[in-house]
């Protein structure tokens, strides 16, 4: 059984570590930051993931995965090592590949001692190329050894959605295998035999490029339902309705069509800025990707329009903020809408009672001057509106009442948590991304 090294014990390290383990590999997450590492040795996850917590307690007391700080030591009791390291944004949009060099750096000289074939995977986003022209220069020049017999290289894009990252990762929808040579791909086909999905091998180029022509769809997926959706408004027509009759056309699936306030996380921005950088520096604009990311930052602000649209001037007004993370079931905040929002609602001088299931502690890293609720139901005590960032099922199961401890019941909905039709029977205001909002008689 083939012994395995990931360095960076992120949200795409740990988690491809715990599917490894649960398929009985042997695994060492390695990581700098020691308190990620004593934690995980404890079975203790860095972010909240559902299922987990659970599923890395059970490994970590089977012995199938701990963390480490050493590097050069596990990848050289080890026989791969997949690359899962941050690739963030420079200022200029363009990708930061200072952790994947060092990474590189750090596998190259722990292989310079080591007798055996090991594989070094990148399974970080990267531009096409990197592999190739920077990854596996660094680890020759830092092993003095030759790529070929001695080791390998893969490229293994990954697709995980956060909010789903454990099971995604048991059960991707595909695997991508971008090979250096022939014995590269056929050892990292090795490890995943026992995942049931449709497998494709190629050139690491390829596997690069194929990471960011995924995210790119998506995201242009998702701008164009919400441009459709600010169209749809005007015209008072659901674009829920809408993008349900578009969806069931085959060539266009109804999948990624959900109006709303705009994608957030740690991926989209910084992948489509980072391909369309990287396409400025080969003297081609991307305009279409560019206008995918420009729709993105404005969306959120349709919220604040139409919360004024019912309330006039917002100055002094208490607004409940319902959804901090970027989207349900995870803790992570990074590039969430709700940021953009709150911003603009403070300047606008407004008062914001704020509520997340599980992200509260990392939105408050981000902003001061907000104040907390312990539950949505707090959050909506004496409000002017509630605006919703982020559609939790805690919030879904409001009832009528709860919306009745507001001091104006008025609901501004940037996913489409509620139906509107409900609401509005009961009395209670109903502003939404993609609704009919003023244009309601239209209906017909
Ligand atoms: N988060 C996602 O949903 C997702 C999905 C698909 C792909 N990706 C890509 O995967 C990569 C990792 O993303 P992430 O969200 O897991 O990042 P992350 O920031 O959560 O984790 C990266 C980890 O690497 C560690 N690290 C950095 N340099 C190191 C080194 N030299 N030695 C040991 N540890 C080191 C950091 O301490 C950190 O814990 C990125 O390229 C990202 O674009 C992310």
């Amino acid at each position: 059984m083939m012994k395995i090294s990931i360095i960076g014990a992120g949200y795409v390290g740990l988690t491809t570590g715990v599917a490894f383990a649960e398929h009985d590999f042997n695994v060492v997450c390695v990581d700098k930051i020691k308190k990620k590492v004593e934690n995980l040795n404890m079975g203790i996850p860095p972010f909240y993931e559902q299922g987990l917590n659970r599923m890395l307690k059970k490994l970590v007391n089977k012995g199938l995965i701990k963390g480490s700080t050493e590097l050069e030591k596990n990848v050289k009791n080890s026989d791969v090592s997949f690359i899962c390291v941050g690739t963030p944004s420079l200022p200029d949009g363009s990708i930061g590949l200072e952790y994947v060099k060092d990474a590189a750096k750090e596998i190259g000289k722990a292989l310079k001692e080591k007798k055996d074939y090991h594989l070094v995977v990148v399974k970080s986003t990267v531009i096409p190329l990197t592999t190739e022209k920077i990854v596996l220069p660094l680890i020759e020049k830092y092993s003095k050894k030759k790529i070929g017999k001695k080791f390998g290289v893969c490229m293994n894009p990954e697709f995980l959605r956060e909010g789903n990252a454990l099971n995604d990762a048991l059960h991707p929808d595909r695997i991508v295998v971008g090979e250096y040579d022939k014995k590269s791909g056929d050892t990292l086909m090795k490890l995943y035999k026992n995942f049931k999905c449709r497998k494709m091998r190629t050139n690491l180029r390829t596997a690069e490029m194929i990471k960011y022509a995924s995210n790119s769809f998506l995201a242009t997926k998702i701008s164009y339902a919400n441009e459709m959706a600010n169209i749809c408004e005007k015209f008072g027509v659901d674009v829920y309705d809408v993008m349900k009759g578009v969806g069931l056309d085959k060539r266009i699936a109804p999948y990624f069509l959900n109006a709303g306030c705009g994608f957030g996380g740690s991926c989209f921005k910084k992948d489509i800025s980072a391909i369309v950088a990287a396409s400025k520096s080969k003297k081609y604009k991307p305009k279409l990707l560019e206008k995918v990311l420009d729709m993105n930052e404005t969306q959120p602000f349709q919220l604040i329009r139409m919360a004024e649209s019912v309330l006039g001037n917002l100055k002094n007004k208490k607004i409940a903020l319902l959804g901090l993370s970027f989207k349900p079931d995870t803790d992570d905040v990074r590039e969430t809408r709700a940021l953009l929002i709150a911003k603009k609602l403070l300047k606008k001088g407004v008062k914001i009672v704020a509520y997340d299931p599980k992200a509260m502690e990392n939105f408050k890293n981000l902003i001061n001057g907000i104040d907390y609720a312990k539950n949505a139901k707090d959050a909506l005590k004496d409000a002017d509106a509630c605006i919703i960032q982020s559609d939790w099922k805690e919030f879904k199961e409001l009832k009528t009442e709860d919306f009745k401890r507001m001091r104006k019941q008025i609901v501004v909905d940037g996913r489409r948590t509620f139906e509107p039709e409900i609401l509005l029977r009961n009395g209670i205001i109903y502003r939404g991304i993609g609704w009919r909002n003023e244009n309601s008689q239209h209906k017909k």
